[in-house]
């Protein structure tokens, strides 16, 4: 059993760790363990002296070795002495603000919790159970649900938290936190991922000092500029050994992470909604729910942990039923054209791409209202046929001929000052009274806390989805929000404003995903500004970053690759120089870069020479061949490219018997040893065959000493070697 409750020990068990609670005397509940399987009680780790300045309970009577304030507390409330960062703030009607989480109840059930109106994990194959651990305040009936998911072979265990109000008067939320995780010890470092537009998730790896340290967003979407979550591993943890936890929110909105240091070395790590103009009021007999966290554990490695989310991701989180399908090779024209288009461009452009072999053409932003630029029309969501000179439906009918799928890009929660829609509902826009809104790329923000909106949204893209026949919809997202006042909600409501606009986001993406299962969403915010484990809940793939220069994008990738599969991941080969960074790359170099990844094209093809198409050709060829082994395969990650001067990776299928490495190498070294590669994943008594000379390698030769790379001239050289494991023959000997 996963789940096993005995003499007040609730111990959580996946294949390889174990997840300790126990109630003590006083019905605290104690976090005694998260990580590597022991077989017993591991409450005996928490000993401790007295410890000066930490209060104690009233109820140990007169003594001083009782503390909240140095324990591992599975859920800490604010206000009652424990003085560090609180998992729950609360306050009630006479301004107190202490909330005393004892023991109340628990049961054990052989399936997954859903959270009503949040994106969260769900059951797929494979066994799971949940565990709800109620809490109760000592005075007032406030009750605190604590769930978890215990995923045994998947090594995760998911939380939430519910908080019911049973008493008589509203309860306000200042701070809830979906996971916290106390740690006996400090040896750990902290990983994070942090950003900016067109640079996201940059790897950040960092030590814990005393004090707090934490990330997060304010700015109503998860962002660039932080990714929602976080990892802690032992200072000699490795790509391929040691500890290592991770926690993911599967939350697209504001958040916040927090690690702790403590006066005793302890470490407090927790992930949950941001704090900053949050203020959730329960009505009595109402809850509230916190989102899902995702933690796992391993011993063996970040780049285990890494495959432990995606894995998960892939059959625990992305409901689409696109998930395990190959997904279309797609041109886009965003970089090929950005404004300046007309319905003949596209199609010259589609029928390039045709040609070479592309599956979908995808029309990014532009072609509605009165676009020409990004000043205006967002909300108008009907074609404009004197830009296209024809109508969508027209287009889309002319695609579809050429045995291509068409797809279209769309920023539902965004609305332009100049626009019918603005005229019309002026009062849908976020914006505080006697206040103007501040703008961003020109562009104001919906209301999504009101359901009048959503309402309105769900119409105008179903009727284009079901008009036009559209195989593909872009969901993007260009600004942070900025104006935290929700004209639909009371003032007292304001607090809430934010966490609802969420909810809102996530019902409009709820309603369009189920009613147009045939459609592949791929989502989008800024490039990667809300690329979370809440949005793939809906979008099984998201564009990864607006920065498509080959050479950064081994970095953001390389962040992104940390939790998030390679089968999620938007890559396209765009243009030279490139658009964002200036930098020339080969055309392999692109597209091997944009092979780690869900692959496309976003450039004029037309443009291209012809021994560059039949380069792509053969990319295209090449991709398809390596699809299922790029997107259902394990994924390793082979140098730390902010280290190294070469940025590899590899893809390994489930039966150890493929293998393709892509590597690029940054800069060619004069009168240096060639660069090198150490591979993982193998059968390290299987024989590999490299594909592009025959010759044999040992999986534990591979392992150990690896392979060389060309030293060729140039700068930003992609490589990609593909190995095959052959059946083991009397005949193989060392060559
Ligand atoms: C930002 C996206 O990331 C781009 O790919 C493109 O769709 C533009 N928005 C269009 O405005």
């Amino acid at each position: 059993m996963a789940i096993e409750v005995k003499d007040h020990l609730f111990s959580l068990s996946t294949n390889n760790s174990l997840y300790q609670m126990k109630i003590d005397e006083y019905g605290v509940l104690n976090h005694t363990w998260y990580g590597a399987k022991t077989s017993m009680d591991m409450s005996y780790i928490e000993d401790y002296p007295e410890i000066s300045f930490s209060a104690n309970l009233w109820d140990t009577e007169r003594s001083r070795l009782y503390s909240l304030n140095d324990r591992l507390l599975e859920y800490p409330g604010g206000g009652i002495s424990d003085f560090r960062l609180p998992a729950l703030s609360v306050s009630v009607r006479d301004g107190s603000c202490a909330l005393d989480l004892r023991y109340h109840s628990y049961e054990v059930t052989d399936n997954k919790y859903e959270l009503s109106g949040l994106p969260a994990s769900f059951e797929g194959k494979g066994k799971v159970q949940t565990l709800k651990i109620t809490m109760k305040d000592t005075v007032y009936d406030i009750y605190v649900d604590l769930l978890y998911g215990v995923f045994e072979e998947e090594n995760i265990i998911t939380r939430a938290v519910i908080i019911r109000n049973l008493t008589f008067f509203p309860l306000r939320i200042h701070k809830v936190m979906s996971a916290c995780l106390d740690l006996p010890d400090n040896e750990y470092e902290v990983i994070h991922f942090h950003g900016r537009h067109a640079m996201e998730r940059m790897m950040e790896r960092t030590s814990v000092d005393h004090g707090a340290f934490s990330i997060g967003s304010r700015r109503g979407q998860s962002s660039h500029q932080h990714n929602p979550g976080l990892i802690l591993a032992r200072k000699n943890t490795t790509e391929v050994s040691g500890d290592a936890y991770g926690m993911l929110l599967v939350y697209s909105g504001s958040f916040l992470a927090e690690v702790e240091k403590d006066q005793l070395d302890q470490l407090r790590a927790a992930i949950g909604l941001g704090t900053e103009h949050f203020e959730w009021t329960v009505l009595p007999g109402e809850k509230f729910t916190a989102p899902e966290a995702i933690l796992s554990f391993t011993e063996a490695g970040l780049g285990q942990l890494s495959r432990q989310y995606h894995e998960f991701i892939r059959e625990h989180v992305i409901r689409s039923e696109f998930v395990h399908k190959k997904r279309p090779i797609l041109i886009n024209n965003w970089e090929a054209t950005y404004f300046d288009f007309d319905g003949k461009k596209l199609l010259e452009i589609a029928e390039t791409a045709h040609d070479l072999g592309i599956d979908l053409f995808v029309l990014d932003d532009g072609w509605f209202g009165n676009r020409h630029d990004d000043d205006s029309s967002l909300g108008d969501w009907m074609v404009n046929e004197e830009k296209l000179r024809m109508p969508l439906k027209q287009l889309v009918d002319r695609i579809h001929a050429m045995d291509m799928q068409f797809g279209i890009w769309i920023e539902p929660e965004m609305i332009s000052e100049k626009s019918n829609l603005h005229h019309e509902h002026p009062e849908w826009v976020l914006r505080s009274p006697n206040r103007y809104p501040a703008r961003s790329r020109y562009q104001l923000v919906l209301d999504m806390a009101n359901p009048e909106v959503i309402d309105h949204l769900e119409n105008v893209f179903a009727h284009l989805i079901e008009e036009n026949g559209i195989d593909y919809i872009k969901w993007d997202m260009n600004r942070s929000i900025s104006d935290f006042y929700s004209p639909s909600l009371s003032p007292v409501q304001q607090g809430e404003m934010l966490h609802r606009y969420m909810l809102g986001v996530y019902d409009l993406a709820d309603r369009l995903t189920s009613r147009f299962p045939d459609v592949l969403f791929e989502g989008c915010a800024g490039g990667g500004g809300r690329f979370d484990a809440g949005m793939l809940h809906y979008f099984p793939q998201y564009w990864c970053s607006d920065d498509t220069d080959a050479h950064n994008r081994c970095f953001i990738q390389y962040g992104t690759s940390f939790f998030y599969p390679i089968s999620a991941t938007g890559s396209h080969v765009s243009a030279v120089p490139n658009h964002q960074s200036g930098r020339v790359t080969s055309l392999r170099t692109r597209a091997v870069v944009a092979m780690a990844g869900t692959f496309g094209y976003e450039l004029d093809l037309s443009a291209l020479d012809e021994k560059e198409k039949e380069e792509v050709i053969r990319q295209i060829a090449d991709y398809r061949r390596k699809q299922e082994l790029i997107c259902e395969g394990d994924y390793y990650r082979l140098t730390d490219p902010n280290t190294q001067n070469v940025c590899a990776w590899s893809f390994v299928s489930k039966d150890k018997r493929k293998v393709l490495v892509q590597a690029v190498v940054f800069e060619h070294r004069p009168n240096a040893k060639k660069p090198h590669v150490v591979l993982q994943g193998l059968e390290e008594n299987g024989w590999y065959r490299r594909k592009a000379d025959g010759k044999l390698f040992s999986g534990n030769a591979l392992m150990k000493a690896g392979i060389f790379l060309p030293n060729e001239l140039g700068t930003d050289m992609g490589y990609q070697i593909e190995f095959e494991r052959i059946e083991k023959k009397e005949s193989i000997t060392m060559n």
